[in-house]
Formats: C-alpha cells, sequence, structure tokens
C-alpha cells in the first residue's frame, strides 16, 4: 500500500532549522533513494482510457482526479472531460483494491473557483466530504456511490494569498481518521515550481500536507525542467512532507520543460533523491503517458 505516516505540524521555522541540522549530521547517507512512486493525473481526457485501466497498468501508486473546479459560491461541479461516470464507484474501489489511491483535485484551469472566506472553505468541505468522502447527508448526490476516496489534492491556476485554503486544509486534517470506518486522507497540493507558490503558501505552511507534487513545467522558472534552487527550496521548507517532482508524460504534455527518460536518470532524479523528503514523481497526465510509456520507461528509477 501506497500509505505514509504522517507527522504532526511543527511551526513553520523549527523544521528549517532541524533540516538543516540533521542533514548536517547525517550528510549524503540520509537521502532517500529511490521510492517507485508514481502519482498521475486523470481525467482531462476524455479518449485516455478508463480510470480502472490506468489502475490495472501497475504502473502507479496514486491517480488523482482532475478537476472539481468549480466551487465558493455555492454551486460544485466535476469536470471529468465527458468520461461516463457509470460504475465510476466499481473502478474506484477496484484500484483501492490494487493498492492505488484515489484522489480528487480542486482547481485546475476553469476560472469559475474561489475560497474568499472561511466560511467558503467550510461549506466546500462539507461539500467533498459528503459527495466523495465518509459524509451522508441524505441530500447529497454521489456519483460514486458509496466508494469513498482517498485524498483531496490543490491545483491552483488562479486565486490569491487571502483564499481561505489552509481553512480547507484544517478541515479536512480533522477528518483523516485512521481507526473504525474511517481512514488516511491523502492531503497533496501540485504548485508550481517557483518557490513559494503564493496561492497556496498559507495552507502548505500549516505543516499538514503529506505531499507536493512540484510542476517542473510550464513555469518561467523551469522551462528547462527540473531546478536543482527550487527543489532545493521546496525540500526544505517542508522537511515532514513528500516532495515530489512533477514532470510533463511528453513533449506535447507541456509547453516547456519536458525532460527526457535519460536526462531524468542520469540528470535530474540522483540530485532530487539526496533529499531525506524525496516522494516519487508526479507525471502530468494519463493521456499523454498512456501514448508516450513515460512512466514505463522511468519507473525502475523513481
Ligand atoms: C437519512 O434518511 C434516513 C432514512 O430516511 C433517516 O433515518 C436518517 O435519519 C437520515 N439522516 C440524516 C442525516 O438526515
Ligand atoms: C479563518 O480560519 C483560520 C484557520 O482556521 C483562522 O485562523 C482565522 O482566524 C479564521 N478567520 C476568520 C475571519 O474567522
Ligand atoms: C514501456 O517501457 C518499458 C521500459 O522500456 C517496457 O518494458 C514496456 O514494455 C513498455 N510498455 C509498453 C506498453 O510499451
Amino acid at each position: 500500500m501506497a500509505f505514509t505516516h504522517r507527522r504532526p505540524p511543527l511551526a513553520v521555522s523549527l523544521p528549517l532549522i532541524c533540516v538543516a541540522f540533521i542533514s548536517f549530521l547525517a550528510g549524503p547517507a540520509s537521502a532517500q533513494g529511490k521510492t517507485g512512486q508514481v502519482t498521475v493525473f486523470w481525467g482531462r481526457h476524455r479518449d485516455e482510457g478508463s480510470l480502472r485501466e490506468a489502475c490495472d497498468s501497475g504502473l502507479y501508486s496514486m491517480v488523482i482526479m482532475s478537476f472539481l473546479d468549480v466551487y465558493g459560491s455555492g454551486t460544485y461541479n466535476l469536470d471529468l472531460s465527458g468520461h461516463s461516470l457509470a460504475g465510476m464507484g466499481d473502478a474506484i474501489k477496484r484500484c483501492q483494491f490494487l493498492g492505488v489511491p484515489v484522489s480528487i483535485s480542486i482547481g485546475g484551469f476553469g476560472g469559475a473557483y474561489s475560497l474568499p472566506t472561511n466560511q467558503s472553505a467550510l461549506a466546500l468541505f462539507d461539500h467533498l466530504w459528503n459527495t466523495y468522502f465518509g459524509g451522508s447527508l441524505n441530500d447529497t448526490r454521489r456519483p460514486f456511490g458509496d466508494a469513498w476516496l482517498d485524498g483531496v489534492d490543490m491545483f491552483l491556476e488562479h486565486g490569491t494569498p487571502t483564499e481561505r485554503y489552509d481553512t480547507l486544509a484544517l478541515e479536512l486534517a480533522k477528518h483523516n481518521i485512521r481507526a473504525g470506518d474511517g481512514k488516511l486522507l491523502h492531503l497533496t497540493a501540485t504548485p508550481h515550481c517557483r518557490f513559494p507558490d503564493t496561492r497556496i503558501k498559507e495552507a502548505l505552511d500549516t505543516g499538514i500536507f503529506e505531499r507536493i507534487h512540484v510542476r517542473f513545467y510550464d513555469d518561467p522558472d523551469c522551462a528547462a525542467g527540473f531546478s536543482t534552487k527550487e527543489w532545493a527550496k521546496w525540500t526544505a521548507a517542508y522537511p515532514f512532507t513528500k516532495i515530489y517532482v512533477g514532470l510533463p508524460a511528453s513533449p506535447q504534455a507541456a509547453k516547456s520543460g519536458y525532460t527526457d527518460p535519460a536526462t531524468l536518470r542520469r540528470a535530474v532524479l540522483p540530485v532530487a533523491q539526496k533529499a531525506t523528503n524525496y516522494g516519487g514523481v508526479m507525471v502530468w497526465d494519463r493521456y499523454f503517458d498512456k501514448r508516450s510509456n513515460y512512466s514505463g520507461s522511468i519507473k525502475n528509477w523513481v
């Protein structure tokens, strides 16, 4: 199973000092090395194959459905690019049976979302919890029936630093239940490569995120792909969060930043894996990955 244990949140400055001290003491021997973890985004193309097929491929350790792209003003919409919802609940359970958690990502490339107030953040929590997780309000439509998703990802393309993703994150963390009928809720974010990403900084600074997938593409600061400088900042800022290297699955999958498998293996992964909190890679997205076999080519090296 891909579940990892989470450590309790700490004040922001303390982990920075700790990680510097620990790496000073332990040196390169503390490197994380390979984890074999590959997270993929699914749901942006109708003809990318089904969720079930993605999980059955054996390539991925987590699948993130994208996107819930309308929220913040009382209405909500999940956009899966026209994938049929029929049987999706069973597909999710199948993935989970195979040990592949399935998360839902909020945000994306549309313009119809915002979280201006704590109230809107708590309302979004209620919507998520009752529609996709353990909630059971009678008047809530559940597109996946009783399937219970494994996590929430935050993928913000617009917004301001004052929006309340921190409030949402804290509320989700309260429902990260590991016993009884509940279960672990993977809280993740997928920011731009340049540190910090101000839209999500406030939320990440709570220290409670399990994973951060840094998008080393489509960003002026990462036009050439992986940036050692930005990687160092992300891994140092959130020592108790697993940091993933976000990669396009083919040159067509992003406007800039594609890194071919050979370069990834030779020049990127050896650097990334020196971090004690290296988590693995995130591949954008299933549609391009299916065509390029990028994950298949890199799997042994991540
Ligand atoms: C949901 O409906 C059932 C059956 O009608 C009822 O027993 C239960 O109390 C309702 N739950 C809530 C939270 O309203
Ligand atoms: C909003 O929630 C945050 C975090 O839960 C809290 O620190 C803040 O005081 C709240 N703001 C208001 C206006 O209630
Ligand atoms: C993907 O690449 C790997 C490594 O080269 C290879 O073993 C595998 O058969 C390929 N899969 C497909 C579907 O082409």
